[in-house]
């Protein structure tokens, strides 16, 4: 059976997207759900579908004594960064070479970066009369957002677009295309 953690920062409708996904495979499942904050809307969806939920201050985060403890004794396979909002460590980064990947909602290397995340990002298509927009997933390299990309898909920006409108098309593109490539990337 091959291990998936994922790592939310917020509400996690990535990170049910992904749990709903894998629900009955009988060889890849969700075993963790790591967040740093205590009021994301993860540990909610992680409880209700029984799976170990963590969460893990910053010290934590950085100890391969405590979370790198926690994901060999679960015999982690792959880490998705679900908006994960925190740096990951060097230790997790040799650990697991190519084996953590990260979701972006726009084209990279367009919008990406520290502190571009949820709709700043869309806000800075429409500030920047973007044509099409998009999502991109990338492996995790030290730097926000600068990771070798996966896969790129795109959609485009209409008349009357706004940056909610523009948030609705790129999480629909992020709950069908998230869920995929992690299943391709472990078969
Ligand atoms: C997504 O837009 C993802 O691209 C970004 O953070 C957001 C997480 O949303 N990295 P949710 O918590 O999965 O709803």
């Amino acid at each position: 059976m091959k291990q998936i953690a994922i790592f939310a920062s917020g509400t996690g409708s990535n990170a049910e997207a992904i749990i709903e996904y894998f629900k009955g495979n009988s060889s890849i499942q969700v075993a963790l759900v790591v967040t740093n904050n205590p009021e994301a809307g993860v540990i909610k969806i992680a409880h209700r579908n029984k799976i170990i939920s963590a969460i893990v201050s910053k010290s934590a985060l950085n100890d391969p004594e405590i979370l790198g403890r926690v994901l060999a004794t679960l015999n982690i396979d792959i880490i998705v960064l679900a908006g994960f909002l925190q740096l990951i460590p060097g230790y997790l980064l040799q650990r697991y070479p190519n084996k953590i990947i990260n979701l972006h909602p726009a084209l990279l290397p367009k919008h990406g970066g520290k502190g571009m995340y949820g709709m700043k990002v869309h806000e800075a298509v429409l500030a920047n009369g973007d044509v099409e927009t998009g999502i991109t997933i990338h492996y995790v390299n030290e730097r926000y957002d600068e990771g070798e990309v996966i896969l790129q898909k795109t959609t485009d920006i209409t008349l009357g677009d706004t940056s909610e409108t523009i948030a609705q098309k790129v999480q629909k593109l992020e709950h069908e295309w998230f869920p995929k490539t992690i299943e391709k990337l472990l078969l």
